[in-house]
């Protein structure tokens, strides 16, 4: 039907009125929204930093910024407890929504004590490091790249043998996989646990040579409390002073990660021989003078 002048006037008017109704009820909503998005934010910030202090653990401001970011950012909803509390770094376990499929998470938060890292040592590390290019740099740098090595390393080493999947970092804050059992509680260090030594050390001694051929690296810290226990395989954990086999120190770095491993599998009762394992994991013989430096470190 043809409308006359008169109604289409009308009908318009009647439309932008609806219009401005909607507006209105919009920006009302949205201040609602707004105001009660703003209401739920403080109450998790308040109970996160209660949380944080009945875990008495004390950070700096900027600390607690990074781990709150974390929560505002969707990537965590709680700390849900201390695995473990070291001089240098505290790891948190924690829980949230996975952001893509909406899916209930386990994560593991290491936090770095700023004030109590030693830096010299980090600084000798990211040195050599051809990844890094930091001329003299603040402690916060220096910091920063040490978290930023650990977060690349995990990454790499993930691509080639067991490790926890990194999947943020924020300054000295690193977000990673939670490695638990199916009721996610944490798994045990093999230092805690009792295995099939005979069958660990093999599977080790295939790790490290994978490490060092395919994916180019050192673990840099390997040891007993390095290595997770999961399902009965090894996960590696802690890499963040493990270096690129470039780097200055990876020989002195690998016979050191050697002579702990067998160590420790001696004392299981293993024979092990860690010439022999280094000749298996690089290809070459262990040159005395490597031998000579690792000795010195
Ligand atoms: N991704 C993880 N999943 C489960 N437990 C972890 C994880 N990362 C660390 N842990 C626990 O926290 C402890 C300390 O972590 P680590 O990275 O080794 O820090 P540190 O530098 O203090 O040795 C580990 O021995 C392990 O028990
Ligand atoms: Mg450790």
């Amino acid at each position: 039907m043809k409308k006359t002048r008169n109604e289409v006037i009308n009908n318009d008017e009647i439309d932008l009125n609806l219009k401005n109704e909607h507006e209105h009820i919009n920006k009302k909503d949205q201040q609602r929204i707004d105001k009660e998005y703003q209401k739920k934010i403080v109450e998790r910030k308040k109970k996160f930093l209660e949380s944080l202090k009945t875990e008495n653990e004390v950070f700096d401001k900027r600390t607690l910024m990074n781990l709150y970011n974390l929560l505002v950012g969707k990537h965590v909803d709680e700390l849900s407890g201390i695995i473990n509390s070291g001089k240098e770094a505290v790891v948190f376990r924690a829980e949230g929504k996975d952001k893509e499929t909406g899916e209930f998470e386990e994560y593991a938060v290491k936090v770095y004590r700023v004030s109590n890292c030693d830096f010299k040592t980090m600084w000798k590390y990211i040195q050599g490091d051809p990844r890094f290019h930091l001329k003299r740099s603040s402690t916060r740098q220096i910091i920063n790249a040490w978290v930023e090595k650990e977060f690349r390393n995990l990454l790499r080493a993930g691509d080639y043998i067991n490790a926890p999947f990194a999947i943020l970092k924020r300054e000295n804050v690193l977000l990673m996989e939670l490695i638990c059992d199916e009721d996610g509680t944490p798994c045990p260090r093999l230092k805690d646990c009792i295995v099939d030594y005979e069958k660990f050390y093999e599977q080790i001694r295939e790790d490290i040579k994978i490490l060092y051929q395919d994916a180019k690296l050192v673990h840099g810290d390997l040891s007993e409390y390095n290595i997770l226990v999961q399902d009965d395989e090894p996960i590696y954990i802690d890499f963040s002073q493990g270096v690129i086999s470039q780097h200055p120190l990876s020989k002195t770095l690998l016979i050191r990660d050697i002579k702990n491993v067998c160590n420790f599998f001696k004392r299981k009762g293993v024979k092990t021989d860690y010439k022999e394992f280094y000749k298996y994991a690089t290809g070459s013989e262990l040159h005395p003078l490597d031998e000579e430096l690792a000795k010195n470190y």
